[in-house]
């Protein structure tokens, strides 16, 4: 442990191309002196001092936005924290620093833990916040973390949706005064918001230029960042879980841990800061990030509600045919009083329906056992419809206010996961039906309403504390159902993207962005959640929506992220059968290359009428380019593309791939060699000849 004197006052934090400084002031309290690119001249660190507090209070001088209000168990709403110690740690490759800061009057104690991932640039700070009065105190708010900038002028990106259109990009300047994007809804969290945004210094930001921050909030639950500009053109960024409704009584010797925020910085842009968030993903924070995906072949498109054995048997078919891994069986296969024949009706109930599998789902992962493909099943177990035994033997295990009328959302309603009963529940649905089911290989975990009129039984006078601790609980369940499953693949999915952050994917092998599989309306969809997730991340499926567009169109667009289908293969022309054979062939070939390969993002689809993106691998001797053609107009004009990423000193082969058969590359640079140098300076014309609306190439760039 290390107690700085006022004169040596110095904590750095840094990464292969940052450094974060803070100091400690004369009046002991603890400030950020620095954040940006690393400084690499010897004696320029220990010149830093001064600057804004780091963990800022209320209560006392400050008049703006704090990391921290409490009022205290005397009724007294200030708090004042110094530095009192701090110990730092470095394992391989990351470093760990721990922050002590002390009230002088109150017995209350914050430790700020920062972590630093030295190759991948990302640094994650929390809080855990501590008292020793002598009766609870209550927090009014509790950020993770709280960082300061002192630019000309701010631009915010942002994204937001809805359902079926999630993830838009929106660029805006801010302006003085404080901005929010944040999350109430509680469950199904990020249905409005998706809890990530770049924020840029003095210009907006391109993928290859410009200073920002990338930060995002490892939290699925309620999440707030607050952007304020004060009076001095400062800028102070707020993370954290969303205090709104959520005043937190914290009892003596309690622990309060906030979730952690992630950020990276990068003076190079967007793409940069994508890629180094995309390396930390996969090292760090997504269960088995670094492991292979299960391609599969999803019921629910193809049959919505509608099936039994024999139908989901032909199915199986279809899965093998394809020669995907696994077939995942959606919803409506249970509830025996109250069948789930639509979204009305046996949600709680998992019991297989006896009409729908008279036999059971062993019988169904017997017949996929015996066709050579996995079997994998749907499950939303946080929820109940109230036309459901669940709901008539436990409606104490429901959020629901007790003396209004129950507020349905896609007929349903939210379990009450603070209470330990309704836990051992949901585990014991995961785990009973992994136990019975041997060969259950993976499942898809759901979760279609967010929270309203959320009220607790179980949580009696502390309602403030029910968003927050439902998420905890969350994470209780998962941590048990992980110890007992660790490697299980399961897909995080809320009605779409209502669920796509960090605290979950710790859990999850990958989510589902969006109930929209239109391919064009996938193209923004998955550009937007690019920016922050890996591509081994992203689920995405070849159905049969999209207007006007090729299977071709729609599997080029499903192959830049973790490829499924969800379609009626046994409606496939022959030619379409055997061009989705060989396109799950070539990506079970390429996959290596788009799950942990870094991603360009060449040409936005926000700025032209086409995409351009390009993933590399390691050793940049193989890429593969997608070129997607949106909806073309008479003005369009494409012009080369320059590629980025690869070896200027290599010699490249650029090959399209994944050609519908009978069709032949129509590009005259196709199965030519090229320096990296020509590649990226000089560039290719991806759109020789007459150009198509929805249509796209696959390349595949070797090094010879
Ligand atoms: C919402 C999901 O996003 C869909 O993929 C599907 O699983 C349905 N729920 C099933 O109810």
């Amino acid at each position: 442990m290390v107690v700085l004197s006022q004169s040596q006052a110095s904590i750095v934090l840094q990464t292969k191309n940052t450094h974060l400084v803070l100091t400690v002031g004369n009046n002991h309290r603890l400030y950020q002196s620095y954040l940006g690119a690393r400084l690499t001249s010897p004696g320029d660190l220990e010149k830093l001092s001064g600057g804004r507090e780091v963990y800022l209070t209320g209560g006392m001088e400050n008049q703006f936005e704090p990391a921290i209000r409490m009022v205290h168990a005397d009724g007294n709403p200030s708090l004042e924290l110094e530095y009192a110690s701090h110990t730092t740690e470095q394992k391989e490759n990351v470093s760990y620093i721990n922050i002590i800061l002390k009230d002088p009057v109150y017995p209350v104690k914050v430790q700020l833990q920062y972590r630093g991932y030295f190759n991948e640039d990302v640094i994650t700070c929390n809080a855990t916040i501590q008292h020793h009065e002598k009766k609870p105190v209550r927090l009014t708010q509790y950020a993770s973390s709280l960082l300061h900038f002192n630019a000309g002028t701010y631009w915010l990106t942002q994204f937001h949706g809805d359902w079926a259109r999630e993830a838009n990009m929106v660029d805006e300047q801010l302006t003085n005064g404080i901005k929010n994007i944040e999350s109430k809804l509680g469950t199904r969290t990020n249905f409005y918001q998706t809890p990530a945004f770049f924020l840029s210094l003095d210009k907006p930001a391109t993928e290859t230029s410009g200073e920002l921050i990338a930060g995002t909030l490892g939290w699925t639950g309620n999440f707030q960042f607050t952007f304020e500009i004060d009076q001095r053109n400062q800028l102070r960024l707020r993370s954290g879980i969303n205090p709104f409704a959520s005043d937190y009584t914290l009892n003596p010797g309690e622990l309060f841990t906030t979730p952690e925020f992630i950020f990276t910085y990068s003076n190079q842009g967007k793409g940069q800061a994508s890629r180094n968030l995309h390396r930390w993903a996969r090292n760090y924070a997504v269960l088995d990030g670094k492991s292979p995906r299960l391609t599969l072949l999803n019921n629910w498109e193809a049959t919505y509600f509608n099936f039994n054995e024999t139908k989901l048997i032909e199915l199986f078919d279809g899965a093998k045919q394809l020669g995907v891994d696994l077939f995942l069986l959606d919803d409506g296969w249970f509830g025996n009083t109250f069948p789930r024949d639509s979204d009305k009706a046996g949600l709680g109930d998992w019991q297989e329906n006896k009409s729908k599998l008279p036999n059971g789902i062993g019988r169904l992962v017997a017949e996929a056992t015996k066709r050579g493909i996995k079997f994998g099943i749907w499950l939303e177990p946080e929820m109940v419809n109230p036309k459901s035994d669940l709901y008539q033997q436990h409606p104490d295990w429901i959020l629901r206010l007790p003396n209004r009328a129950v507020h349905l959302a896609r007929n349903q309603l939210v379990l009450d996961l603070t209470n330990p009963k309704v836990q051992d529940f949901v585990f014991s649905i995961v785990d009973g039906l992994l136990t019975k089911n041997l060969g259950v290989a993976f499942i898809k975990w759901d979760c279609n309403r967010s929270m309203t009129n959320a009220y607790s039984a179980y949580l009696k006078e502390k309602q403030s504390h029910l968003f927050i601790e439902y998420t905890r609980c969350l994470y209780k369940v998962l941590d048990r159902i992980r110890a007992r499953y660790p490697h299980l693949p399961i897909m995080l999915c809320s009605g779409g993207g209502g669920r796509t952050d960090y605290g979950a994917l710790k859990y999850f092998t990958e989510f589902w962005p969006s109930d929209n599989t239109d391919g064009l309306e996938r193209i923004f969809i998955q550009w937007g959640y690019s920016y922050f997730f890996p591509a081994n991340t992203m689920a995405a499926h070849i159905t049969s929506m999209g207007k006007g567009q090729s299977l071709k169109f729609r599997t080029d667009v499903a192959m830049a992220g973790k490829l499924g289908y969800d379609i009626r293969v046994n409606e496939f022309t022959p030619q379409e059968l055997q061009f989705s054979q060989e396109a799950v062939t070539t990506y079970k070939r390429i996959n290596d290359v788009i799950w942990q390969g870094d991603l360009y993002r060449i040409i936005s689809p926000y700025e032209e009428n086409r995409a351009v993106t390009m993933y590399v691998n390691d050793k940049k001797s193989k890429a593969i380019l997608f070129n997607y053609i949106l909806n073309v107009r008479r003005k369009d004009i494409f012009t080369r593309v320059q590629l980025q990423g690869l070896d200027a000193q290599k010699k490249y082969r650029f090959k399209e791939i994944n050609l519908f058969p009978g069709t032949k590359a129509n590009n005259p640079d196709n199965d030519k060699v090229f320096t990296g140098d020509y590649l990226m300076t000089v560039g290719l014309n991806l759109t020789p000849g007459k150009v198509l609306s929805l249509t796209s190439n696959v390349y595949e760039i070797t090094e010879e």
